[in-house]
Formats: C-alpha cells, sequence, structure tokens
C-alpha cells in the first residue's frame, strides 16, 4: 500500500521504519557506505531550500505497519523545483520485483503530471538493479559522473602538507567551519558564477547551487537546518580580495564518518599557480582536527573533467562507482505508466 506521507509531522516511529529500510538497502546496493543514523534525519527528509517542494511518499505492507515498527516497504520523494522533479526512491531488497517499484514510481508521475511539471532527474547509482528500472521507464542517462572515495588512513600527510604550502605567493588560503564569513558572500557568490558559465554540465544538473549572495544565504540556512555542517576553505587573491579559489565540505550529522566534497571552484584567471590542489588539501587537514569522526571523503566528477580528477588523484582518491543522471519526460511517463489524465 502506497500513501502520501509528509516527514514534517509523521510519527518518530515512521521516521525510523523509513531509516530501517534506508539502511537495509544500503547494505545491499551499497556495502561500503555507512548506514543512516537517527540524528536530525527528520530534518534531513523535510527541510527544503525556499521555493522548493518535496512531496513524498511510503509504502507499508498494511496500514499502520510502520508506525508499528516494520521497516517500510519502500519510499519515493519528489523535490519539485523550477518544472522539474528530482526523484529520489527506493524499495526494501526483500520486497523488490513484486511491482512497487512501479507503483511508487507511478505515484510522483501522477503528481508532477497533474501539477503541469516538465521533466523527472534522478540519480542512479551503477551497478545497482537501478539502472535496469529507469531505462525499462524510458528514463535516458543525461549525464555520467564517477564517484571517488579518499581514506583518511590513507592520506600521506606530510605530502600533503607540501601541496598545501604550495600555491603563489599572491594568494592566501583561509578555513572558514560552517560557511564562507558575510563579507566574502558576494566574492564566493561571483566565484561560482564565473566558473558555472564556462562549464558544460550536460542537459540537467541536480545540486542546489549558490550564484547570488542571497540564494548563497538560503542554501547555507538549509545545509544547516538539513543537519549538514559546511566547511569551506577559500584562496583570496590578496591584491583584490577576490574570491579565486573555493571548496567545500559537508559533514552530515546522519552520516558524520562520511564526508561529502561539493564544488571546487578556482577561477579560470587564476589557474595554473597551484591554487586547487592547495586548498583541497588544507581542507583535508582542517577537516582532520574539526571532525575526527571522519574516516572517507567522497565526490563526483565528471569523466572529462581531467584537471580535477588530476588533482583527487594526487590527493589520495580512488575511483568508486559509476552514478549517472538520468531524465524522462513526465508526459511520456504518464503515457506510459498509464497515470490518470495522460
Ligand atoms: C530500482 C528499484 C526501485 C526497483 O524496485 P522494484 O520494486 O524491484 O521494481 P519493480 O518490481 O516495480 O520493477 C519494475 C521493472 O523494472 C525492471 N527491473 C527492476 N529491477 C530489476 C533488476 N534487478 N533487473 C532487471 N530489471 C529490473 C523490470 O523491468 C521490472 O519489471 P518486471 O519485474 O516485470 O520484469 C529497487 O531495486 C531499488 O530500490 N533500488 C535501489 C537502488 C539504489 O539506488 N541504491 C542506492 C541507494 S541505497
Amino acid at each position: 500500500m502506497v500513501r502520501e506521507w509528509d516527514p514534517r509531522t509523521a510519527p518518530s516511529e515512521e521516521i525510523e521504519s523509513l531509516r530501517a529500510t534506508l539502511n537495509a538497502a544500503v547494505s545491499i546496493d551499497l556495502p561500503d557506505d555507512p548506514p543512516w543514523r537517527g540524528d536530525s534525519f527528520r530534518e534531513y527528509l523535510s527541510v527544503t531550500m525556499p521555493g522548493e517542494r518535496r512531496v513524498c511518499w511510503l509504502a507499508e505492507s498494511a496500514p499502520g505497519a510502520a508506525a508499528g515498527g516494520e521497516p517500510a516497504l519502500g519510499q519515493a520523494n519528489l523535490l519539485l523545483l523550477g518544472d522539474i522533479g528530482v526523484l529520489d526512491l527506493t524499495v526494501r531488497p526483500d520486497a523488490r520485483r513484486a511491482g512497487l517499484g512501479r507503483e511508487l514510481l507511478s505515484a510522483a508521475v501522477r503528481r508532477a503530471f497533474a501539477e503541469g511539471f516538465r521533466s523527472i532527474g534522478v540519480e542512479v547509482v551503477g551497478d545497482t538493479p537501478a539502472v535496469e528500472f529507469y531505462e525499462k521507464y524510458g528514463f535516458r542517462c543525461a549525464f555520467v559522473e564517477i564517484r571517488n572515495v579518499l581514506r583518511m588512513s590513507t592520506v600521506d600527510w606530510q605530502r600533503l602538507g607540501e601541496m598545501a604550502g604550495g600555491v603563489g605567493s599572491g594568494y592566501r588560503v583561509e578555513f572558514h567551519a560552517g560557511g564562507p564569513p558575510e563579507e566574502f558572500y558576494e566574492a564566493y557568490a561571483e566565484a561560482k558564477e564565473i566558473v558555472r558559465d564556462s562549464y558544460d554540465l550536460g542537459d540537467l544538473e541536480l545540486r542546489p547551487s549558490s550564484y547570488d549572495p542571497e540564494r548563497l544565504r538560503a542554501s547555507l540556512a538549509t545545509l544547516h537546518a538539513r543537519g549538514l555542517k559546511p566547511y569551506i576553505v577559500l584562496g583570496v587573491h590578496k591584491s583584490s580580495g577576490k574570491v579565486a579559489g573555493l571548496t567545500e565540505v559537508v559533514v552530515p550529522a546522519q552520516r558524520p564518518t562520511r564526508a561529502d566534497q561539493y564544488d571546487t571552484v578556482v577561477v579560470p584567471k587564476h589557474r595554473g599557480y597551484g591554487l586547487g590542489r592547495a586548498i583541497k588539501a588544507r581542507m583535508l587537514f582542517e577537516l582532520r582536527s574539526a571532525e575526527p569522526r571522519v574516516t572517507e571523503v567522497q565526490t563526483w566528477n565528471a569523466f572529462e573533467n581531467e584537471p580535477m580528477l588530476k588533482v583527487n588523484a594526487e590527493l589520495g582518491f580512488q575511483p568508486d562507482r559509476q552514478w549517472s543522471e538520468y531524465e524522462a519526460d513526465i508526459a511520456d511517463l504518464a503515457r506510459l505508466l498509464h497515470v490518470n489524465g495522460a
């Protein structure tokens, strides 16, 4: 039985039931990944950026089963932003191949179609059944990335120290826990915008980005409210005071042993001075003392982003698995799934 579900008001037992389901899926699909902890888990599921909405569905064997402590059979949630929806869908491993994935997908498509959304995007983890599932329903691969993982225990700290110090004398490297200081918001957003304009991100960009100071402020507030703690290293161009490079790492309260590397950006005219390597190396040093529980850092890179892959390899990141963004038109999905009104 699939029903719409609101994690903001759901009983704690249902939140726990969903967490148990996600952990059952992690243990089968991504066995090296850490399990989800209960810390700020409700907030993680409920809070969105201003202007965005998340609609959620829960599947259970009978009404009240999740509230009674049984792990949910599955879940779907659809983040609605602009005219696209970003889908996240999980079926408990022992409940797979019984049509539940299709049922949850249909619920999300019905809603997105009724609200006039144009397309759905989804992150598909390589070497999991999700690849066949989404391809079966006509999703197309829009963008392929590779996940890279760095184990802190393998870092050569002396070599890393050389990298952190190997930066041109025109730059200053600064570390900030919690986010960049207010006075850097403008320069920070500007650096991200310049680099975005020089990228070809393919057809789809699913990650929230912060290209103006107001959006940056909202994005930081959202991260904190979801239990995700950001750490920033800035490369500041001394003579202009501009942000020449930045790197962002986030430590989730729900998975405190595995940090996420978000954006690393070096503004084109400041490339070639060792900034990319230096700011990422400095970040690892800071992370080691600020977050001693972190044992791994994960990051996603496009195959064609050779400079970043090279820096990551020097730091000790190892390629893990393919992680692709797929998309489909809602109207096509609605027809295929015989959703009412299509
Ligand atoms: C992808 C997923 C949602 C599918 O759920 P499901 O309930 O098994 O899907 P359904 O039973 O509705 O399958 C619908 C169709 O998808 C395709 N499909 C689903 N799983 C498949 C598999 N393992 N191999 C081949 N085709 C598959 C089939 O065509 C299937 O129809 P069929 O059973 O009539 O042949 C489920 O495997 C899942 O939750 N995976 C999570 C993977 C993931 O992202 N993990 C990482 C985060 S933990």
